[in-house]
């Protein structure tokens, strides 16, 4: 079943097509890729669908309701998650704390909207006595495999337990659909594994998964589906294995990281 759909998505910046009339289809409970090369205009798909920014023309639906143009808190009220290239933790909370602060907004709001953060923490600060949430909390980072890391402050985790903290901390706020922005980037070999086995958790748990990567090896393993796209257009769809036979995506791009 199609849980989410574009109908000939655009979005313009003054003379750049960053994103060219894409028919982009996620199916329910699959792992979906989306590949191309560096400015292919994938992380501007992700961004028209989590309502960081509006589209020039074409649709979004998701569960078969319109949602183009919609602001992001109503989007993650809708039950779609995302995490964003860069890392954004609240460094100086801890880890369990950063994953109460996504309980927090399971009810839908994007704490990185918010002009209040500060007010914010505080909400979190008073559930220290809710022992329910911080438990909650708790469970995730035991899900992720990094409860070991619960009390330390998220600027001292290594490199690869910050992004899976950003993912724990995103599937909190318990999403349909969860978009991860080139979660790999920077990882070791070692933390990539472990990553690999996050997402087929993830996975198990039901919530389908859309996610933005490079490496070949990771998408090819653990993607059902997988998009490609180049300059902003989608030039490809299909299983790994049909989108390794692709002509149009062999010269794009995987004939270009094999030279
Ligand atoms: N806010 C913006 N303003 C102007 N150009 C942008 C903006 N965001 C992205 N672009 C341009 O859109 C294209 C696609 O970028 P992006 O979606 O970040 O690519 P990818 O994530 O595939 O590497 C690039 O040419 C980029 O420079
Ligand atoms: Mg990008």
């Amino acid at each position: 079943m199609t849980l989410l759909e574009t109908k000939h998505l655009t979005r313009e910046f003054g003379g750049v097509i960053a994103v060219n009339d894409v028919d982009f289809i996620v199916k329910e409970g699959l792992v979906t890729g989306l590949i191309g090369p560096n400015g292919a205009g994938k992380t501007t798909l992700f961004n028209q669908i989590t309502g960081v920014d509006k589209p020039t023309s074409g649709s979004i639906f998701f569960a078969g309701s319109e949602i183009t143009g919609f602001p992001a808190w109503k989007i993650s009220r809708l039950g779609i998650a995302r995490t964003f290239q860069n890392i954004r933790l609240y460094k100086e909370l801890t880890a369990v704390e950063n994953v109460m602060m996504g309980l927090h907004f399971k009810v839908g709001e994007d704490p990185f909207q918010h002009r209040f953060i500060q007010a914010l923490k505080s909400y979190v600060f008073a559930s220290r006595e809710n022992r329910e949430v911080y438990s909650k909390a708790m469970e995730w980072l035991r899900f992720f495999d990094i409860d070991q890391s619960a009390q330390e402050f998220a600027r001292n985790l290594p490199y690869g337990t910050q992004r899976e903290l950003e993912i724990a901390r995103a599937l909190a706020a318990e999403p349909k659909l969860l978009f991860l922005d080139e979660p790999a980037a920077g990882m070791n070999p070692s933390e990539t594994e472990h990553l690999m086995h996050v997402v087929d958790k993830i996975r198990s748990l039901g919530v389908t998964v859309v996610l933005i990567e490079h490496d070949m090896k990771l998408v090819m393993n653990i993607c059902d589906q997988i998009t490609v796209l180049n300059f902003g257009m989608k030039i490809a769809d299909g299983t790994p294995n049909e989108i390794k036979k692709d002509k149009a995506v062999i010269e794009a791009y995987l004939g270009r990281e094999e030279e």
